[in-house]
């Protein structure tokens, strides 16, 4: 199994996840954050971390779509470790609907 991010992470951003993750598996695209699954060794500590959320265990019913995304996207966006101020207007799409269709970026982010 692994933990994956999911769209509750798109344009919030808020990073307290990648500060406590032990093996550093964290990737940064512009909007959002992905987790390597084959890197992420299921220690859980990062879940309770996210503010809205975001990141859940694969083993959760449909979550196919995410894990997908993951993968593909933690080997395109660069590595992020250090918490980082989320964007000015984090807290508007906190909970929002259908992220994903409105806002993904495939773009990459900064990392570190
Ligand atoms: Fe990192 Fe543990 Fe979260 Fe996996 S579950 S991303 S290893 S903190
Ligand atoms: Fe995203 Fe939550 Fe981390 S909003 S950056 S998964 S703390």
């Amino acid at each position: 199994m692994t933990y994956v991010v999911t769209d509750n992470c798109i344009r919030c951003k808020f990073t307290d996840c990648v500060e406590v993750c032990p093996v550093d598996c964290f990737y940064e695209g512009e909007n959002m954050l992905v987790i390597h699954p084959d890197e992420c060794i299921d220690c859980g500590v990062c879940e309770p971390e996210c503010p809205v959320d975001a990141i859940r265990p694969d083993t959760e019913p449909g979550l196919e779509k995410w894990l997908t995304v993951n993968a593909e996207y933690a080997e395109k966006w660069p590595n992020i470790t250090i918490k980082r101020e989320p964007p000015s207007d984090a807290k508007e799409h906190e909970g929002e609907a259908d992220k994903y269709e409105k806002y993904f970026s495939p773009e990459p982010g900064e990392g570190d």
